[in-house]
């Protein structure tokens, strides 16, 4: 029972919860998951653990969760729930199954990028709007910061990572800024070279180093590599008639899933110029979203994150 009973603010739970990453999208994933139980659901960006509490909210004792996180500061999220937790990066989802003895899953759950709270410290150095040391690792034990990619690589590296993961129009002048300027050390002094190196009309369409951000961050945590490698994994972990469910917050990660989802439902996604088709589509899965979900307005009102968000499920088909 929560500790405020008999007044109407939240409980200490959902206040915690709250505080630490609000779940976006959540009762969309229950729902998504109500046909798969009773069985195994697993978290595999468990976060603040927001959609594994409303699952077991929904659920009760249907539905066994584990979490996963390549952040050993979500652990303790997970301390007072029903969860067993599991630090590391979902790219190797069959091997942490393995090591605990898991089989017969029913769910796999992804909800990609950074959680609020990573966002909000200032020293992971995720913002550009607070100053903190140039890192960006979601596992602070991994060896590449954004400050050794900043200060060290070559300048057409910094441009095609700004060009292909920020998708900024402006990377040839930003990269050659960030060398002119370096060394840098922290969140800011980067966002203040960023912003000095766009035209001044770029600057009132939004903080001209969202973008820059966005691809030091990808290329950090090599994220669009683990997207890939994990979605394929849980659809192999998956039993006949269990579900993926993925919620993406840019095109590049909608991208990946959506490719990856139709080739498993045998459509084929090889470009249209090639001869005979080569990315060996076959129907191992049941689209169950043709087009995303989105959050709807009164969500994106109280949960800005949210606005951006855009949820991909599908089922395995027995073999
Ligand atoms: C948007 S948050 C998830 C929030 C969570 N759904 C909630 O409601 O509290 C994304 C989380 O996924 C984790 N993450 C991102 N990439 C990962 C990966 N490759 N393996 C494991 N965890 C990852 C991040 O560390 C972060 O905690």
């Amino acid at each position: 029972m929560g500790q405020n009973q008999g007044t109407e603010g939240p409980t200490k739970e959902e206040r915690d919860e709250r505080d630490y990453h609000r779940p976006v999208l959540a009762d969309q994933v229950v729902e998504l998951f109500r046909p798969v139980l009773p069985g195994v659901v697993v978290d595999a960006t468990f976060g603040g653990g927001g959609h594994t509490r409303s699952l077991l909210r929904a659920f009760g004792d249907r539905v066994r969760m584990i979490g996963i996180d390549r952040d050993p500061n979500a652990a303790p999220n997970a301390a007072d729930l029903p969860v067993r937790f599991v630090a590391g990066d979902f790219r190797d989802l069959a091997t942490h199954l393995d090591r605990i003895g898991v089989e017969d899953v029913r769910g796999v759950l992804f909800d990609f990028g950074v959680s609020s709270h990573q966002l909000d410290t200032p020293g992971r150095g995720f913002s550009y709007r607070t100053a903190g040391p140039l890192d960006m690792r979601m596992d602070p034990s991994s060896p590449l910061t954004a400050a050794d990619i900043v200060n060290t690589w070559p300048v057409e590296d910094l441009i095609r990572i700004l060009r292909e993961w920020g998708e900024e129009p402006h990377a040839a002048q930003i990269a050659r800024a960030i060398v002119a300027a370096r060394p840098l050390s922290t969140t800011t002094e980067l966002a203040d070279v960023v912003a000095a190196a766009v035209p001044a009309a770029r600057r009132r369409r939004g903080h001209p180093a969202r973008k820059t951000f966005q691809a030091l961050r990808i290329a950090t945590n090599d994220e669009l590599a683990a997207i890939a490698e994990g979605v394929d994994a849980a659809i192999d972990v998956l039993e006949p008639g269990g579900r993926c469910v993925a919620i993406s917050y840019h095109s590049l990660e909608d991208r990946i899933v959506k490719r990856r989802f139709r080739a498993g439902a045998g459509r084929c996604v090889c470009p249209p110029a090639l001869p005979v088709c080569a990315c060996g589509a076959r129907p191992e899965l049941r689209i169950l979203t043709p087009k995303p979900l989105r959050p709807g307005a009164e969500e994106v009102a109280s949960n800005p994150r949210a606005r951006s968000a855009r949820l991909r499920a599908a089922e395995k088909v027995a073999a």
